[in-house]
């Protein structure tokens, strides 16, 4: 009747953009993500006698026109469970909200497992990584820890359309420093992006067709543990997506100055010799991925940078999953 889920917050190396239903949230290419311990979403559910549901956000009641995404999907799970039960829903996030940090992720993921036990019903894992997909894209991906990738799919029931475990975090355990530089909300959420990228972009097709090599290409970079590689690909992989944006009509251009100027200072770290890469989703926070080794060595060069609010640095964490009260 009640149960508390933890979710991990993840970012995608190769890149999620495009969806071939927007409904269902069936993404048009497929994606690789790593799944970040310090980012964490705690979703309580609790069955209630009520006429309806209830939503508290970190400590404060959420209006339905606020959340209607969260509302809508706990019907759905309401329905698969054929239960007619309200429930109160209560979700904290253990990072700064209005940061530009994408919530959706971790949010919907908790959401989906403590609903799921709530409702009594035991999903299998692939089951839960669907589901969560309908919340959002990269909710698929925050059901597991480590190296996780999102299958497109082919089905139009998005039976397919999960994600997968690729490699446990200790396979190769990667830090990421996040450098926020903005807290202003985007001015275009991803669904509205995609659709319009894909409607207007002459580069959408080309992007799609590509996405293959990519995936290919990451896995066997991940397997091998190879840095240089991994960071040549999630580079081009985050730069062609916002390319594609770019290329959309009117051209979506989610950086700012400092989101530009970051990237420079990356690859000058490189340089140097310094085993680290940049990715970048739909905001202009910049994430820096490291190397196990140089980790320690990269952190004072990301100190007191012009225009960097706040920094976050995070291991790899793990699945998402059901915790005691
Ligand atoms: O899950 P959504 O709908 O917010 O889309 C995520 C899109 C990107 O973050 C830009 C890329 C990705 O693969 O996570």
């Amino acid at each position: 009747m009640k149960a508390t889920a933890i979710a991990h917050a993840n970012i995608a190396l190769v890149k999620y953009w495009g969806k071939r239903d927007e409904p269902l949230n069936l993404p048009a290419v497929g994606s690789v993500s790593i799944t970040l311990e310090a980012l964490s979403t705690t979703t309580t559910v609790t069955i209630v006698d009520a006429a309806e549901d209830h939503l508290i956000l970190n400590g404060k009641p959420a209006s339905r026109q606020q959340t209607q995404r969260t509302f809508d999907f706990v019907d759905l799970l309401r329905t698969i469970a054929g239960s007619e039960s309200a429930v109160k829903i209560e979700s904290e996030n253990n990072f700064p909200t209005g940061a530009g940090l994408a919530s959706s992720a971790s949010g919907f993921a908790a959401l989906t497992l403590a609903s799921a036990a709530a409702f009594n019903i035991e999903p299998t894992a692939r089951q839960l990584s669907e589901w969560a997909r309908i919340g959002s894209g990269s909710a698929a991906r925050s059901i597991y820890g480590g190296f996780v990738e999102m299958h497109h799919g082919e089905k139009a029931d998005g039976s397919d359309a999960v994600a997968e475990p690729l490699f446990d975090r200790k396979h190769w355990p990667l830090e990421t420093f996040i450098l926020i530089t903005s807290d202003v909300e985007k001015p275009i959420g991803s669904t509205d992006g995609m659709n319009l990228t894909r409607d207007t972009s002459p580069y959408y097709q080309p992007w799609i067709e590509d996405s293959q090599r990519d995936l290919a290409n990451i896995r066997s970079a991940i397997h091998e543990r190879d840095f240089e590689k991994l960071a040549e690909i999630s580079e081009f992989s985050c730069l062609k997506m916002h390319g594609l944006a770019m290329s959309a009509n009117p051209g979506l251009l989610y950086w700012n100055g400092i989101t530009v100027d970051l990237i420079h200072h990356v690859r000058r770290l490189r340089k140097m010799g310094l085993r680290a890469f940049f990715t970048i989703d739909a905001g202009p926070q910049v994430k820096v991925i490291c190397h196990p080794g140089d980790t320690s060595g990269i952190a004072p060069h990301l100190k007191g940078l012009p225009g960097v609010q706040r920094i976050i640095r995070s291991g790899l964490g793990g699945d998402a999953r059901i915790i005691d009260d």
